[in-house]
């Protein structure tokens, strides 16, 4: 990259136009205008933000979008051309119409580096097709305790595995030269430490020692920079541990991480982007205003609170001196270098690019990538592969979903409250067996109410439901494993002993104590969330073939957390590695159901209470989520105006509400979410500046304390 043409560029700017640079709002705050005006250097949509708000936007109207940002930076008084970033995670996936790739943790399992960096450079092309630069991928993250909900956005709890396929993803997404007008810039993310918090909480504190952090956390970073990655996400988690003299606490502002380890340590001559309102977590920071954060080497702002006051501070603290206007000047170099290096400067706007508008299907090689992803736990008598024309029940509440299959960062952010039409181009597991075994072999009953005698196999399709950060539907696994989907025992017990052999087939983020599923199966396949091609599980359970290996190791009891190829004790029911063949005849046999007692060590995370939880005020037709580390998003509270029971952390008298366009955060432990009364789209909160919620939370054990939100 010409250095000397950024070095000039940066010298003839304004403090504004260089804070311009720095700040990234999302777009349903702000317009093209604003882009003109204010000269962002760029914009980004978060999951469930589409061009009009229309779910079904086709790409021409991304495309008609990217332009006019395009065309606004392009009129200011530099020129610079504004950037758009895009939660782009397996496959475009908040784009209609585009085929959705199994999440990390299959492609983790498939065992394949060439297959991770096909389904990065098919993603690329997608998010060509709709007019963006820049994808928030791929996480990096060594996830050492799968109760953290982000588990399946990470490949493996190996750093080899993590630090070699965050090396492929870069290539796929940016290519193989540095230089390229055909790639998207990448994201390594989310630095440092995200996937190894105390009980697996999401944002919760990393106490890992610094050796650990850059020889177990760091390993990603060191492929995906080795690879030529251009941007750097910073985590939500803190870096703290009291014996070890470790005091970071939030990333955000730990100038040791940003400016010492990534920038200085691994190199690193790319910009660091914030994560959503990360700054505001800061301590002493509001999500407008956060000299520590930008002196701790954060060069882009994603999302602040409140865009403007976000500006007009920064500039006052440059001014003040609270801010070195070298700081800035480095952080819109860094920017500027990343732009030059991606082509954005040379080319046309977005809808002229060489592969705009192209098709956004990828089907075969997501089939293949599905096919790769499947692991095969158990397959007592040879049950699998299926005879070609076998006849089949088909049963449980994932056979024939598409919003299960694809899980989170699918079309909305949690990936929740998508149909099969929301999915014309894709396959459920339930239609692909339709295809290989022929519609007439197939019946399909989700509650299992069929008798199975006279059919060749039940294959039950079975496992969680979507959700994106925080800890997901199955969060307190460690801790209570028997409440957990209950209606897929009942469906299982519906089937199962009538003779008849069963094959599961789990859709899952993560590895699940399962003891009793895998009882009742006769075989038993993990296929991860495979995305839009469910009928690449079909062509496994009807061909044969497999061949993936976990990624993740399998407790033995639901105790067993946190589990790794790290744990001191480790003795897990499948090892790392773990997959038969379809060969093979280990068989598992019978496997204890009685869960032990978990005391602390075992069950893990943080302390929880049992709150009930009144809604005092009327905030119907909305529902209300309530959530926190431990099961964020997931526990619907009272949507009728009645109690409602959640399980949450301990929950600080005096919270503190951060509140933005999109989210309204408590600063301490607890997220509140309100869904639109249709419940079609994200999480989403409702609140304006001035609107209040009222919970009595009313703990069985203390402490008790009066939430107002
Ligand atoms: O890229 C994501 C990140 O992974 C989690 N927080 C929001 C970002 C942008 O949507």
């Amino acid at each position: 990259v010409d250095e000397h043409r950024v070095r000039r560029m940066v010298a003839g700017m304004t403090l504004a136009e260089k804070v311009g640079q720095m700040t990234q709002p999302e777009i349903t705050a702000i317009t093209a205008d604003d882009v003109r005006t204010y000269g962002f250097g760029s914009v980004l949509n978060g999951g469930g933000a589409w061009p009009g708000q229309d779910k079904h936007a086709a790409p021409a109207a991304w495309l008609a979008q990217a332009d006019a940002y395009w065309q606004a930076s392009k009129s200011t008084r530099t020129g610079i051309p504004v950037l758009w970033g895009i939660d782009a995670v397996h496959g475009n996936n908040n784009v209609f119409g585009a085929t959705v790739f199994p999440h990390n943790i299959g492609l983790g399992a498939a065992h394949d580096p060439c297959l991770v960096r096909d389904v990065a450079a098919a993603t690329t092309r997608q998010i060509r097709a709709t007019g963006q630069d820049w994808a928030f991928a791929p996480t990096l993250a060594v996830v050492r305790d799968d109760r953290w909900g982000r588990t399946y956005e990470g490949y493996s709890e190996d750093p080899r595995i993590t630090r070699a396929y965050g090396y492929e993803a870069v290539k796929g997404l940016q290519g193989d030269r540095r230089l390229r007008l055909d790639g998207v810039l990448a994201t390594a993310k989310h630095f440092i430490g995200d996937g190894g918090t105390e009980g697996g909480v999401d944002q919760g504190v990393n106490p890992s020692s610094t050796a650990e952090m850059i020889n177990v956390h760091g390993q990603g970073y060191y492929g995906a920079l080795a690879a030529g990655a251009q941007t750097v996400m910073v985590s939500f988690n803190s870096w703290t541990n009291p014996a070890l003299g470790i005091d970071e606490g939030k990333l955000h502002g730990s100038d040791l991480a940003l400016n010492g380890i990534l920038k200085g340590k691994l190199g690193f001559d790319g910009l660091v982007v914030s994560d959503w309102n990360g700054i505001g977590q800061v301590p002493g920071c509001t999500n407008a205003s956060c000299p520590r954060a930008i002196n701790a080497g954060i060069d882009v702002v994603m999302v602040p609170q409140d865009w403007k006051a976000f500006i007009t501070n920064t500039i006052a603290q440059v001014q003040s001196g609270e801010i070195p206007l070298a700081r800035i000047d480095d952080a819109v170099t860094r920017i500027l270098r990343v732009k030059l290096r991606s082509g954005v400067f040379d080319a046309p706007k977005p809808s002229a690019r060489r592969d705009a508008g192209r098709a956004l299907e990828a089907r075969a090689l997501a089939r293949k990538a599905v096919r790769e992803s499947l692991v095969l736990l158990k397959n007592d008598n040879r049950v699998l592969p299926l005879r070609s024309r076998a006849k089949v029940l088909v049963v449980g509440k994932s056979a024939d979903s598409m919003q299960n299959q694809t899980g989170g960062w699918t079309l909305t952010w949690q990936g929740t409250g998508n149909t099969n039409a929301d999915f014309p181009n894709g396959t459920t597991v339930l239609g692909g067996l339709r295809e290989k075994l022929g519609a007439a072999n197939v019946t399909f009953s989700e509650t299992g109410d069929v008798d199975p005698t006279g059919y060749d196999a039940v294959v039950a399709v079975l496992g969680e439901t979507p959700y994106a950060e925080g800890n997901g539907d199955l969060g307190k696994r460690g801790l209570d494993a028997s409440r957990l989907h209950p209606e897929d025992l009942r469906v299982l017990d519906r089937v199962a002993g009538k003779g008849v052999p069963v094959v599961s087939v789990y859709l899952s983020g993560r590895p699940l104590y399962t003891n009793r599923e895998l009882n009742r199966s006769d075989a038993f396949v993990a296929a991860w969330l495979p995305g839009t091609e469910g009928g690449g599980v079909a062509d496994r359970l009807v061909d044969g073939g497999f061949d993936g290996k976990l990624s993740f190791s399998w407790p033995r009891t639901p105790c067993q957390t946190p589990l790794n190829v790290g744990s001191p004790d480790y003795d897990p029911l499948f090892p790392y590695g773990y997959g038969l063949t379809d060969r093979q005849r280990t068989p598992v046999g019978q496997l204890p159901e009685t869960a032990p007692e978990c005391d602390d060590g075992g069950g893990g995370g943080p302390a929880t209470e049992d709150l009930e939880i009144f809604n005092r005020q009327d905030i119907a037709p909305y529902k209300a989520f309530i959530g926190s580390p431990e099961n964020w998003g997931g526990t619907e509270v009272g949507a009728d105006g009645t109690a409602a029971h959640a399980t949450i952390g301990v929950v600080p008298a005096d919270v503190n509400v951060q509140q933005d366009a999109l989210r309204t955060t408590w600063s301490g432990t607890g997220q509140l979410y309100l869904q639109d009364p249709a419940g079609t789209s994200d999480l989403r909160p409702y609140l304006s500046a001035d609107s209040a919620l009222e919970f009595d939370v009313v703990v069985h054990q203390p402490p008790a304390g009066r939430v107002v939100v």
